[in-house]
């Protein structure tokens, strides 16, 4: 049995606590939590009648002797130091998305969890789905051959300004460190370069405040570039309703397109760049199989995260989502923001202390300019998946 803590027992971690509280995951059980917030540590002592020890201060659940493992629940600026002493303490640790906000800090909590030998998960729940690991499944054994275009519209991330001004930290390039780009689509940018690989070059262009009167961007574009010619567009915001979730993949041997919850490939008989050069026809019109897959998901994907995360500690399955890969996508957000905050192409990765000193030069500017962020009231669903973090079509 493994004996879990949750660090940060807002909207995520109370949801994960009362999952394991629960009963969810077998072989896991809900010992103890803790919350900076009073409010959230009472919420704890109600829901979980003593059951469960509730911490103030997380260090203190840390060194407590009641836990193997634990999930770290707090905004992203928290995750790599949180992670590191967990690490340093003797715990496995499954953080949220996104790793950090830097890449710089990333890569310390790796080194960390590589010189603990401990288990390290990220909780990026949507790899779960059904659609994404079967088109990964198809791209890694090559049935659309040599891929050339991968381009994804995500903006049915839709918030409101209520939303965005449920916690003080949202939002803010000091609280955030970013916007849609590091708290949305992380998931997606991280199916991005789990089907793909990271690219070499992207431009974008992150617009911030467009749709909501917020700091960080709630709309991004990125166009990026791979070594083998292979191009890549992203689209992301929170300002569409109704949004589109749409991903097409295109290589030589056909094309994938995934909507509204189902997967439809469009199989050549004949390589295209064979059919280039080798037809005698201007403009020939080849025959295309479709194939429509309709995979829906039965159970939540945060859930299974910690499902695998368990079996991975007691019996060493492969970790569905290992830690140590939360750096990719983030690497893609801090060298898009980077881009657009020069208003150039960047090769990547960026430079950690580049990236690291551009960002601090956006969260004294923000400081200066507003010191302190309004809060309009929050509504809570405290203990409860939300639907808005499955998968949406
Ligand atoms: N995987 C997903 O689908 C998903 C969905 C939502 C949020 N998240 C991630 O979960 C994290 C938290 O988001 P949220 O929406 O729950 O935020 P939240 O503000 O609702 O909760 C964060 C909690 O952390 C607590 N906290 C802050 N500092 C602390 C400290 N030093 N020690 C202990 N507790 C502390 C706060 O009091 C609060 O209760 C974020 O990184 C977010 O990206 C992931």
């Amino acid at each position: 049995m493994i004996r879990f803590g949750i660090v940060g027992i807002g909207n995520m971690g109370s949801a994960h606590a009362m999952a394991l509280f629960r009963k969810k995951v077998k072989h896991a059980m809900l010992t103890c939590v803790a919350d900076t917030d009073e409010e959230k540590r009472n919420w704890a002592d109600q829901k979980f009648k003593g059951k469960v020890k509730v911490f103030e201060d997380y260090k203190e659940m840390y060194s407590s002797g009641l836990i193997d493992a634990v999930i770290i629940a707090t905004p992203h600026y928290f995750h790599p130091e949180m992670a590191s002493e967990a690490f340093k303490s003797g715990l496995h640790v499954l953080v949220e998305k996104p790793a950090g906000v830097d890449a710089k800090s990333v890569e310390i909590m790796n080194a960390d969890a590589h010189n603990s030998g401990k288990a390290f998960g990220i909780m990026f729940n949507q790899r779960t789905s059904k659609l994404f690991s079967t088109l990964k499944y198809y791209l890694d054994i090559g049935v659309l051959g040599d891929i050339k275009r991968f381009s994804w519209i995500i903006s049915n991330w839709y918030r409101t300004q209520a939303y965005y001004e449920s916690s003080g930290w949202r939002a803010t390039w000091n609280g955030e460190g970013g916007g849609v780009l590091l708290n949305q689509a992380p998931h997606n940018l991280d199916i991005w370069q789990w089907m793909m690989g990271m690219p070499d070059m992207l431009v974008a262009f992150c617009h911030e405040g467009l749709f909501h009167d917020v700091d960080v961007e709630d709309d991004a574009t990125i166009y990026a570039e791979y070594k083998n010619g292979a191009t890549a567009t992203f689209i992301t915001s929170t300002g569409e309703y109704p949004g589109t979730n749409r991903l097409e993949i295109s290589g030589t041997k056909g094309k994938a397109v995934a909507e509204y919850g189902k997967l439809k490939l469009f199989l050549l008989k004949e390589d295209e760049r064979e059919l280039c050069y080798n037809s005698q026809e201007a403009m020939p019109t080849e025959e295309a199989t479709e194939i429509e897959l309709d995979l829906k998901d039965e159970e939540d994907g945060h859930i299974l995260i910690m499902r695998n995360f368990t079996e991975h500690i007691e019996k060493g399955i492969p970790l569905i989502a290992p830690g140590e890969e939360g750096i990719n996508s983030l690497r893609i957000s801090n060298a898009a923001y980077l881009s657009s905050w020069k208003n150039v192409p960047v090769n990547l990765p960026v430079g950690e202390e580049e990236y690291a000193e551009a960002l601090c030069k956006k969260r004294v500017l923000e400081r200066k300019r507003k010191p302190e962020k309004p809060r309009l009231s929050a509504k809570i669903d405290n203990g409860k998946y939300s639907k808005r973090w499955t998968v949406q079509w």
